[in-house]
């Protein structure tokens, strides 16, 4: 990266609130804590006096999110230009946002549209935002990694067979696990059947900056991808980017959808937190992520030492983001969600995620050789903690390419019914079945509820997944 380019040295969105506070205007305007005046002493003891004097909007140095001219649209032009993309949108409602930003200005009502079984919840709401029909596509798990792997481009050739009318794919890659899809062919295959790829690029905002990661969605021929730059770069938590290349998708329908979904009153905060995010990715984003890389190989070298843990550097078939780490402990006795709770309690550290077989640590540019040597002395002395592994557990196998009975929008303003999970076997689901994290649902509204995704839920239930809804109960709809 040429870092003597120096109109991407800077932060717009920043400089402005900078030189809008500096003026000194007395605010007869929002917000009504007017610059932290009014603020009550716990805001002031989360927000600093300058941090408060500059959460303003509109101002005329600052410019309008939903109709940037000036510093606004500077700053996307910017995160463009460094995530290569034609077009970029800042997005202060996260991912979530940002992918129904990418459906709503693809998508129409009875649009077919190709969702993998590891689709994000916000898809869910995309699809009753939309009235498109999901294609549920089935994800590879691995049973000796003991996690989800990705969909796979031998499936998509058969999905595009199937389903040649679709108009979309809406692929997560990386996963939560940092197991990507081949996104290149991906993109070839459906662009040679005139379809889009929208890529829910949530956990890959990072890839770009170093060659050791997988290909990053823009780089690969994505036609969108939405990204939580909050996740594992630097921006503050809900806000995102959406990244748009130009040759098949209609920009103006692109704005005007992100335009719609977002607040009207975006926090200027959170705005600055992107554009600076951006601006330390171009600073020090190659070295930082690839520093990154080196940390979560040495700490993957380590785990391989402690009996009864495991991890994994390669997995088949498919690349990996070295920067999440799996580790596997089951031959502690432990289920991950216990190991989660020994992690936290006994010895301060709290990992990303945890499932019934594996914790999943997150190695950021933040990280440094002291954080990643406190992991390695917690998971020694964890290995020793008591644990009964519960040894019933296999994953819910769905191996079959499935469109969706009703469209989700249509379940969605149907009548429903609440019923207790075990009278819903054979109704049509009329809500979303999420554990969360991942957040993936595992039933999806207009799907029919089968014994053995009733027997799932119970299962993850009693492992102690966290579930968003309570699962002794379904809504069930006969529409
Ligand atoms: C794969 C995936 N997509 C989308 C999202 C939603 O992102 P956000 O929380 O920024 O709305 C998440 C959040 O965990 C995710 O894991």
């Amino acid at each position: 990266m040429n870092k003597n380019n120096s109109s991407l040295s800077k932060a717009p969105i920043a400089d402005s609130m900078k030189k809008y506070s500096a003026d000194g205007a007395i605010a007869f305007h929002t917000p009504g804590h007017k610059q932290g005046l009014g603020a009550h002493e716990l805001l002031k003891e989360l927000v600093t006096a300058e941090g408060l004097r500059r959460e303003v909007s509109l101002m005329e140095e600052l410019d309008d999110l939903h109709s940037p001219q000036t510093c606004i649209k500077d700053a996307q032009e910017l995160a463009a230009k460094l995530w290569h993309a034609d077009e970029s949108f800042f997005i202060v409602n996260g991912t979530t946002c940002a992918i129904q930003a990418m459906m709503l200005s693809t998508l129409k009502p009875n649009d077919f549209v190709f969702v993998p079984r590891n689709s994000h919840r916000a898809v869910t709401a995309g699809l009753i935002l939309t009235g498109a029909i999901p294609i549920f596509l089935p994800v590879e798990f691995s049973s000796e990694l003991k996690i989800p792997l990705n969909v796979t481009a031998d499936i998509i050739r058969r999905a595009i067979k199937k389903f040649p009318q679709a108009r979309a794919l809406i692929l997560t890659s990386p996963n939560y696990y940092g197991v990507a899809a081949d996104v290149k062919k991906i993109s070839e295959l459906l662009h040679a059947a005139g379809m889009l790829l929208l890529v829910d690029e949530a956990h890959g905002a990072h890839l770009q900056f170093c060659e050791q990661l997988p290909t990053s969605a823009m780089d690969a021929g994505a036609d969108m991808a939405a990204q939580s730059t909050h996740k594992l770069l630097g921006s503050m938590t809900q806000t995102s980017m959406l990244m748009v290349r130009k040759n098949f998708v209609d920009v103006e329908r692109v704005r005007r959808a992100a335009s719609l979904l977002q607040t009207t009153s975006p926090n200027q905060l959170l705005l600055a937190s992107l554009d600076i995010a951006r601006l330390q990715m171009f600073e020090c984003g190659t070295e930082k992520i690839s520093a990154a890389v080196e940390l979560s190989k040495i700490l993957r070298e380590e785990i391989k030492k402690i009996p009864s843990l495991k991890t994994f550097d390669t997995v088949k078939n498919f690349e990996l983001d070295f920067t999440k780490v799996t580790v596997n402990v089951e031959g502690t006795g432990l289920t991950g969600f216990d190991a989660e709770k020994i992690l936290r309690h006994e010895f301060k550290i709290q990992c990303e995620l945890s499932d019934a077989a594996n914790l999943l640590f997150i190695i950021s540019y933040a990280d440094n050789e002291s954080t990643v040597s406190k992991l390695i002395e917690a998971l020694n002395l964890m290995r020793n903690a008591e644990g009964v592994m519960r040894k019933d557990f296999k994953n819910l196998a769905r191996n079959e390419i499935s469109v969706a009975l009703k469209s989700p929008r249509e379940i969605f303003f149907s009548e429903s019914e609440v019923v207790p999970i075990e009278k819903s076997v054979g109704r049509i689901c009329a809500e979303e079945v999420t554990f969360y994290p991942p957040g993936i649902p595992i039933l999806n509204l207009g799907e029919k509820i089968s014994a053995e995704v009733v027997d799932e839920i119970r299962k993850l239930k009693n492992f102690g997944a966290r579930s968003l809804t309570d699962t002794n109960f379904l809504k069930v709809t006969n529409a």
